[in-house]
């Protein structure tokens, strides 16, 4: 943080109670940091909404392993798309079931693309798109 300027927020009494509820289970130890990673969450958001923003995303998938080829189609679809997948971790859940996590990284669109792709794909039980914008991520 280069400068710090403080701000004033009114607040209604109800509100700002629930806000201290939230943030105390929540394991903040002061307002101004909750406050820090809402607009941070925010302006996150704001530059994810840009299809060509860049962006890091974890995609995790749970299959099944023995029903269908998905982890042959993983493996074919992370080589095609070599720039955006750059990691990928697998754990056997049990005996049927695998976990997937795919970290993938370019513009948004193209993340979007690929991890719906992935989502898609017949005997994919569960799975979810995590994205991070990186643009920016050297501001405070
Ligand atoms: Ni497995």
């Amino acid at each position: 943080m280069d400068k710090v300027e403080r701000i004033g927020v009114s607040l209604d009494k109800k509100l700002l109670s629930k806000f201290d509820s939230l943030i105390a289970r929540q394991g903040y130890k002061s307002r101004s940091e909750a406050i820090r990673d809402l607009v941070r969450q925010q302006l996150s958001s704001e530059v994810l909404s840009n299809p060509k923003a860049h962006a890091v995303a974890a995609v995790c998938l749970v299959y099944d392993h023995h029903a269908t080829k998905v982890p042959q189609k993983l493996i074919e679809l992370q080589h095609s798309h070599l720039l955006q997948a750059i990691s990928s971790l697998h754990v056997h859940l049990d005996h049927h079931n695998c976990l997937e996590v795919i970290v993938l990284r370019g513009p948004v669109g193209r993340i979007n693309k690929v991890a719906e792709s992935l989502l898609s794909m017949k005997g994919v039980k569960l799975g979810k798109i995590n994205l991070v914008a990186t643009e920016h991520s050297s501001d405070s």
